[in-house]
């Protein structure tokens, strides 16, 4: 087991990669704290993780919201004393070009996308420094170094996390704390609805990801987890700054 007894935080842990993540980093031995403002959903990967013998505890928290943030870190490292990973994950897309995207969509956008994942960095960085050691991975997407289709507020936020990892890593590496970023492509869970409206439906969404990507279908969860685990594990222990893009070659062509 390659994460024996690390604490790991997985923001939006409830459902689909951040589910998958949190579900191979307890299998590697790490006791998992599942964030997710779904209480329901976070629970649900809390007793699908204990069910395989591994564990993990749920909390009810909405990221973007300061104050429960803040409580809810303090009080991981009041009862583990130490948080070695953070896995920031809860992201959303709202669809829409420059004029059409709901301005207050857009506002959401990079307060999930981006500012709850530096709120969450912040708040874990102290007991890191203090420790010598630390594994953020921030969620971006391919759409953070890709033109995506009519998504100015989506591929906006998801490059500024890119800009944020490498800056985040640049000043802390001298403090021993690893930050990448982790780009997937397309991955068939319920985050994607608002593209699938937008492409027309579930025939031309199949249609678009045949054509577009080269291996020419989704990516189960499962195998982007796998790159979660090389993220947070010390298999990248001198990656730093970096951008994993894990689409089947979408950016490629
Ligand atoms: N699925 C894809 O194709 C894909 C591709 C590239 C990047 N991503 C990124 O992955 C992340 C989520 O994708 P997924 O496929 O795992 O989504 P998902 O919809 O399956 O799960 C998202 C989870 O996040 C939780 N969540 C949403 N807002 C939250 C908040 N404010 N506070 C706490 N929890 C919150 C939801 O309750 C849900 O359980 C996003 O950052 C997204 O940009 C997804």
């Amino acid at each position: 087991m390659i994460l024996r007894d690390r604490v790991a935080i997985v923001t939006g842990a409830g459902s689909g990669i951040g589910q998958a993540g949190a579900a191979i980093m307890a299998r590697e031995g790490a006791h998992v704290v599942a964030i997710d403002r779904s209480r329901d959903a976070g629970e649900a990967t809390v007793a699908a993780i204990v069910a395989k013998g591994g564990s993990a505890e749920a909390l009810a928290i909405d990221v973007t919201d300061d104050a429960a943030l803040s409580d809810g870190i303090a009080d991981v490292l009041r009862r583990h004393g130490r948080i070695d990973i953070l896995h920031n994950h809860a992201g959303a897309q709202v669809a829409g070009t420059l004029e059409e995207v709901d301005v207050a969509g857009f506002d959401r956008s990079w307060s999930l996308n981006v500012r709850a994942h530096f709120m969450a960095a912040r708040l874990v960085m102290p007991s890191m420094k203090a420790a010598g050691r630390g594994v953020i991975v921030n969620t971006s997407s391919s759409s953070g170094v890709l033109y995506d289709r009519e998504m100015i507020a989506y591929t906006t936020t998801k490059h500024a996390v890119i800009a944020m990892t490498r800056q985040m890593a640049g000043d802390y590496a001298k403090y021993g704390v690893r930050v990448n970023a982790l780009c997937p492509g397309w991955v068939d869970t319920p985050f994607n609805e608002p593209f699938i409206k937008q492409m027309g439906g579930r025939r031309a969404i199949e249609a678009y990801i045949r054509e577009k990507v080269p291996l020419g279908r989704w990516a189960s969860v499962d195998e982007i987890a796998e790159s979660i685990l090389f993220l947070v594990s010390d298999r990248s222990s001198y990656m730093t700054g970096q951008i994993l893009v894990v689409d089947g070659g979408e950016t490629v062509v």
